[in-house]
């Protein structure tokens, strides 16, 4: 039996708080929202379009970077003239374009490193996001992979949020390191001056090392679940499959950040571990060959990077920032139409659906549809989840994922159903594609 309650929320009712970083993120047809224990509702505001970041000129950056190392001995490695010109070169650029420079020294194996912090305007000053890439290469070699492809990236994103005057409700700040290479000296150093107080105020930290590796694979940290979705629903978007980053957790500046308890995320493209024929088969390259043959190495040179790789982690990187640092804002209230009778989903089985039934409303659906979900299952992994609109038009809520465990799907994800026409029965299809968990849907609802 379908039984749908149709209940007005007065406007503007808070129907929930988000967690430590609201994924805001309308700009894919279909996109994850934020899951939180508590069984509410996290909702999100629009956010202005990220902007498309230009593979040209991320590579001038890193052009400039190899002219660094070839002018400094060949390298741009801590203690050596070509770090500290590497420094001054993204210090110089970042100034120019409005941010609130700070250069950190510390001492090192007896040499002077240096952490450049950026800090771009405005926000709130108690939520911060931070996006950061360790700018010191290995002695034997320039380090345009690893990692000047993040460091080039992240600064060409930096010059992205002044060009477009983002104002986005997080305070934003971007940090290059200095000393990774010796033991994540310089983001150490960093989270250890930050007082208890300050550190409480990073709310996500997410970091660039090796994005544009010549034989790449597309490799997403494992970490804070909202840090992660968000990059995964950017990759989704551009048809580019992605998987869990496994060439060593804790291998860069994040792990001192996730040692304090900060949430991290962050994206990858492989140093010397191999592809695999089944990696070759889904992103090209050459499999039985390293993801970087030149890691650490002195061939890192600036022919030592895959564009089309570079090209797609820049945007990623953008897509994150501009989305995780839009903030939670109030619910705005709604029509909310909802089903909570119990479907059982067959293990392993053909998908089942549960339906509401909307009518009386004018025009589109809007390009927010909220669609929450709530789902009792054993190992919420297994689960494929749809929003059908009336005319069949689907929208994909959640893929499975063999390596999530956990029990349960309470999210709110959130729809650009605006070409769907309102009124009608809409779907939730839910399907079971792996074996020996079982639960079912509890309720759903759509909040107009
Ligand atoms: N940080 C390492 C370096 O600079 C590279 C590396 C290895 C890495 N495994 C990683 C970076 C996993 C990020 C994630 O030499
Ligand atoms: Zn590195
Ligand atoms: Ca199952």
């Amino acid at each position: 039996m379908i039984r749908s309650v149709h209940r007005r929320l007065a406007t503007g009712t808070a129907i929930g708080i988000a967690g430590l970083l609201a994924a805001a993120v309308p700009t894919a047809a279909a996109t994850a929202g934020t899951t939180n224990g508590a069984g509410s509702t996290a909702s999100v505001a629009a956010v202005a379009a990220p902007p498309d970041i230009s593979v040209t000129n991320v590579k001038a950056h890193l052009t400039d970077l190899q002219s660094i190392a070839t002018a400094n001995g060949g390298n741009r490695a801590h203690g050596r003239s070509g770090y500290k010109a590497s420094i001054d070169f993204v210090k110089a650029k970042l100034d120019a374009a409005g941010f609130t420079t700070t250069l950190q020294q510390f001492t090192y194996f007896g040499s002077t490193g240096y952490n450049l912090i950026a800090d771009w305007p405005g926000g709130d000053s108690n939520q911060v996001l931070m996006a950061g890439s360790h700018l010191d290469s290995v002695s034997s070699g320039p380090g345009m992979n690893d990692n000047g492809s993040g460091s080039a990236a992240i600064l060409e994103t930096a010059l992205a949020v002044s060009r477009a005057q983002f104002t986005p409700e997080k305070h934003l700040r971007f940090a290059w390191w200095g000393a990774e290479e010796l033991g994540l000296v310089g983001s150490k150093y960093y989270v250890n001056s930050l007082s208890s107080t300050d550190r409480s105020k990073v709310k996500g930290y997410l970091n660039f090392d090796m994005i544009g590796s010549p034989n790449p694979g597309y490799f997403v940290y494992d970490d804070d679940p909202t840090i992660e979705q968000t990059f995964k629903t950017y990759f989704a978007g551009i048809g580019v499959p992605t998987e869990i980053e496994t060439e060593g957790d804790g291998r860069s500046d994040h792990a001192s950040f996730k040692n304090v308890g900060i949430p991290v995320g962050g994206l990858f493209t492989g140093a010397s571990n191999t592809k695999s024929s089944a990696q070759a088969t889904k992103w090209g390259g050459t499999a039985g060959q390293a993801f970087d043959r030149c890691y650490h190495s002195s061939c890192d040179t600036t022919s030592n990077i895959s564009d089309t790789a570079l090209d797609r982690n820049s945007d990623a990187i953008a897509y994150a920032i501009w989305n995780l640092s839009a903030g939670t804002t109030v619910p705005p209230g709604g029509d909310v139409y909802e089903n909570t009778t119990d479907v059982t989903i067959p293990d392993y089985g053909s998908a089942v659906t549960s339906s509401v039934a909307v009518s009386g409303r004018t025009g589109n659906a809007p390009s927010t549809l909220q669609v929450g979900v709530n789902i009792k299952h054993t190992w919420r992994g297994d689960l494929v989840i749809d929003l059908v609109a009336p005319d069949g038009s689907t929208y994909r809520l959640k893929n499975s994922s063999g390596s999530d465990s956990a029990d349960d799907v309470v999210a709110t994800y959130t729809v650009n159903a605006s070409s769907e026409a309102a009124n009608g029965t809409w779907q939730l299809k839910v399907q079971d594609v792996a074996r020996y968990d079982t639960g079912y849907i509890d309720s759903w609802k759509l909040t107009f």
